[in-house]
């Protein structure tokens, strides 16, 4: 009997596992370390992490003396990041173990979800997105990425990608402060071929 949270399989566990070990010691991301350059340093500031894994991104917030509500879906991605040696002392975090569409988090300063947005289903993304603008606090940040069209994984099961134009339609009530848009073949963390087509994106809420 499984305890994990719902439409959460065994093997999806098992296969973020791998990506966790692929990725470890990796730094934060670009689009995270563009968000917080954004912010002026006076605390306290609040984020949340969606689909944090074991926490890359939340261990640079949380080093910047922020607090940090991070969210994932893998039950092992949660128990790696408290676990983790460099989690700061007296670090301000709160685990939340569920997927970023059924999970609720308080208003924040900046919502960061690097390279997990794209895997929530496409009936389920529109509230989703609706959730994040409106859980952030006036002059709040979006930090993360989305797939485009061209992306191998585009077509699979909830999976979400958009056209370029749309990807931007999201923020219209935000001023977009990054937009880079990526097309590269390589492979995974995980060692499988893949055509990446991303949108790298930080943006203030208007
Ligand atoms: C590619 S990893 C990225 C992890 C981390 N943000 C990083 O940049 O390395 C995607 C993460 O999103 C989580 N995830 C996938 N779908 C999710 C969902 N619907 N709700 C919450 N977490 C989810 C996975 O468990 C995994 O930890």
């Amino acid at each position: 009997m499984s305890d994990l949270p719902t439409g959460v399989k065994d093997a999806d566990a098992a296969r973020w596992d791998a990506y966790y070990d692929a990725t470890a010691g990796r730094p934060p991301r670009l689009t995270l370390l563009t968000a917080l350059d954004r912010f002026d340093s006076v605390l306290p500031r609040c984020a949340v992490d969606l689909g944090c894994g074991d926490g890359r991104d939340t261990i640079a917030l949380l080093s910047c003396g922020w607090s940090v509500i991070a969210i994932d879906a893998a039950p092992s991605a949660v128990e790696r990041l408290a676990a983790r040696s460099d989690l700061p002392k007296n670090a301000v975090l709160t685990t939340r173990c569920g997927k970023f569409e059924t999970t609720e988090w308080p208003a924040v300063d900046l919502v960061n979800s690097s390279f997990a947005l794209p895997l929530c289903p496409p009936d389920a993304f529109p509230a989703l997105w609706d959730k994040i603008t409106q859980s952030l606090k006036p002059d709040g940040r979006f930090a993360g990425q989305l797939y485009g069209s061209r992306d191998s994984w585009a077509g699979r099961e909830g999976v979400t990608v958009f056209e370029r134009e749309n990807a931007r339609q999201l923020f219209q009530d935000y001023e977009i402060e990054l937009f880079d848009e990526e097309e590269t073949d390589s492979v995974t963390p995980r060692g499988d071929a893949k055509h990446w087509h991303i949108f790298h994106v930080v943006a203030r809420k208007r």
